[in-house]
């Protein structure tokens, strides 16, 4: 039997080549190794936004664009959040058995109560329990996600272990964090402030076309020129070293390292060059993610089937936590 592996995607726009490079590639690098459930986490996204606009547009899109990725859905189980009534239930038992002060003291609960003050709700309290109740649902064992969600995921394990302690049983496994470090390749800004990230607006997305990709390359941070032969290169200069190596061929990055150390560069030719290998890179993703983008009732049948899948796995871990806390099963 496979492991279960499984992450919620925060639906907040288009995909760049820093999630590109630094998570979804290797989503479907995994979705042959395990058994994989992935969904876009619309509930979680009313805990910051309680009127979002569109939101079955916006979420269908990542869905497209994560399609146009290589995720499968006959390999992996892809899914709205809010597609698995399911999770719900076991949101609710899971809030019966986590303390408020625990709830309190997570970091990402204070820094989001300082930035939204006036809306101090309850979701956003149990913003924890909510992804326990996703991870547990399909009792999964790993789940990849980044630094920041370790207080998230040791409340998971709490709620994991508590349950098992209060009704004695050994039912929900501890999920773990799975970080892809090696495998994750980290794409740095083209403003020379390194990560490329959505809020420092520094990002080339996936869905850019060859001129808007050409344009933002172009406008990238440089300096005067390296002064000595086999100079160290500063962080800006190695930030679109660092974006060849990622898309260019590798006599291509050789090329550019000896006109650097030789002292003869010419940042445009390199800049050239970079816009046009990631435009070879890009430009089948984004074809496909215009395909899928251009037919919404292929995307909603692959939720709806996504849905059915993760629905069945759910409906058979909550059928088992009624039995075992008492309840009547249905
Ligand atoms: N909290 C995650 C984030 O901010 C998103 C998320 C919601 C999630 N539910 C999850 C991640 C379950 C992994 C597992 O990125």
């Amino acid at each position: 039997m496979k492991e279960t592996v499984l992450s919620g995607i925060r639906p907040t726009g288009n995909l760049h080549l820093g999630n590109y490079f630094g998570a979804v590639k290797n989503f479907v690098r995994m979705q042959d190794e395990y058994n994989c459930y992935f969904f876009i986490a619309d509930w979680h996204s009313l805990t910051t936004c309680p009127k979002p606009e569109n939101i079955v547009a916006s979420t269908e899109t990542i869905l497209a664009e994560y399609l146009a990725c290589g995720l499968d859905p006959e390999k992996v189980t892809i899914y709205m959040q809010s597609d698995v009534k399911e999770v719900l239930e076991l949101y609710l038992y899971l809030n019966m058995n986590t303390y408020l002060g625990e709830l309190e003291r997570v970091t990402t609960f204070k820094e989001k109560a300082r930035k939204q003050p006036d809306n101090v709700n309850a979701g956003l309290l149990t913003y924890p329990t909510l992804m326990a109740a996703d991870i547990l649902i399909h009792r999964a064992l790993k789940v990849p996600v980044g630094k920041d969600q370790e207080q998230n995921m040791e409340m998971a394990r709490k709620c994991a272990r508590r349950f098992n302690n209060i009704y004695g049983v050994d039912f929900f496994p501890e999920p773990q964090s799975f970080y892809f470090s090696k495998e994750a390749v980290k794409v740095p800004g083209l403003d020379g402030t390194g990560k490329m990230g959505k809020s420092e607006g520094n990002c080339i997305y996936l869905k850019d076309d060859a001129a808007t990709v050409k344009k933002k390359v172009m406008k990238a941070v440089t300096d005067s020129g390296p002064t000595a032969p086999n100079s160290e290169k500063p962080e800006v200069i190695q930030n679109l070293f660092t974006l060849l190596n990622i898309v260019s061929r590798p006599d291509t990055v050789q090329y550019f390292e000896e006109k650097w150390n030789d002292c003869s560069i010419r940042y445009g030719d390199l800049k050239k060059q970079l816009a046009a290998d990631i435009v070879s890179y890009t430009e089948p993703i984004r074809e496909r993610i215009l395909e899928f983008s251009s037919d919404r009732s292929r995307l909603q049948a692959i939720a709806a089937a996504g849905a059915e899948k993760a629905r069945e796995s759910a409906r058979k871990t909550i059928s088992e936590v009624r039995h075992i806390i008492g309840f009547r099963d249905l």
